[in-house]
């Protein structure tokens, strides 16, 4: 049996923005993660695929399923790189502690955990490179313009500074610092979000580039600050980025109680993280602060509250 794993991720800064070609900063979450297990199939005909996984109930071969269906997309663009003769039948199994359609990145960590299982099963490891192409594939399925952050961060597993179409630009972390992420529990697919924000771009171009340039600048500054590590001004940037962020339309009541609870109990700034809409927040706080936050975050009505530790 082979497995292996992918970390969720979260954005710090740029979100949306980064659809339009500006920079963002996104960062590995490591306190969730997709899972991949390959196992031989022996009994069944050789090159049969069937794949399970818990998060989506799937449970089916892999031929069986719509082409278009996200599982069957990255398993069959990996198998393309493999030599189709004398290929054993073999099953996948993904899980993922991932909540789907949060802002976490589910659906790009399944998609590198099964392109990394699948080919060390058969015995080539594909490259970080490739993997994130693959991945990146997949992301177009779920919404039409995705701006590669997630499909990156995930499969090379490290803050990023990140403009669509450019190669990574991995950030040093010049000091630690630590995020609580809050879960509204309501389910906000991405493409939801990035549609209504390319609405109101198309409807008024030069307010929503104003806001996209606005955001684009917090990130230029967060980097500096992270790089430096000058972690206190990023609680003032978080709050910043949500200002444009809710402009654009893209919070909800449910993250507004959120952020508004992680600043009231003491933290330096939060913001939504990823689509909007629903699913996550974050906030930047201190260790001395952190576990009444995550108290404060549950009672406004948080499903769940965890703290991560952005690092080098
Ligand atoms: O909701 P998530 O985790 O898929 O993040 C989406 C981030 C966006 O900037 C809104 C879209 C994108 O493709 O970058």
């Amino acid at each position: 049996m082979t497995r292996a794993h992918a970390p969720g991720k979260a954005i710090l800064f740029g979100e949306h923005a980064v659809v339009f070609g500006r920079p963002a900063i996104a960062v590995p979450v490591h306190q969730v993660r997709a899972t991949a297990e390959v196992s031989d199939l022996p009994k069944a005909p050789a090159g049969a695929v069937f794949i399970e996984s818990d998060a989506t109930g799937t449970r089916a071969w892999l031929t069986d399923l719509p082409e278009d269906d996200p599982l069957r997309r990255v398993t069959q663009s990996t198998l393309e790189r493999f030599p189709a003769a004398d290929r054993p039948a073999f099953s996948i199994h993904v899980t993922s502690t991932i909540p789907i359609a949060s802002g976490l990145g589910s659906g790009a960590a399944v998609s590198v955990a099964i392109a990394r299982a699948v080919s060390q099963h058969l015995g080539q490891p594909l490259t970080t490179e490739t993997v994130s192409a693959l991945a990146f594939d997949v992301e177009r399925l779920h919404h039409g313009t995705p701006s590669g952050i997630d499909n990156t961060v995930i499969s090379y597993e490290s803050p990023a500074y990140f403009v669509r179409g450019q190669p990574i630009e991995r950030i040093k972390v010049g000091v630690p610092f630590d995020l609580l992420i809050g879960d509204t529990g309501i389910p906000a697919p991405t493409a939801k979000a990035v549609a209504s924000v390319r609405r109101r771009w198309e409807a008024d171009r030069e307010t929503v580039d104003r806001l996209f340039d606005s955001i684009g600048d917090i990130v230029g500054r967060a980097r500096t600050a992270i790089e430096s590590g000058h972690v206190t001004a990023l609680g003032s940037f978080m709050n910043e980025n949500q200002t444009l962020l809710a402009e654009m339309g893209v919070s909800s009541p449910e993250l507004d109680r959120l952020i508004d609870a992680a600043l009231g109990a003491g933290a330096s700034g939060a913001k939504l993280s990823g689509g909007g809409m629903g699913g996550n927040m974050i906030a930047v706080v201190t260790p001395d602060r952190a576990q009444a936050i995550a108290v404060a975050l549950l009672e406004a009505g948080a499903t769940r509250a965890f703290a991560t530790q952005v690092g080098p």
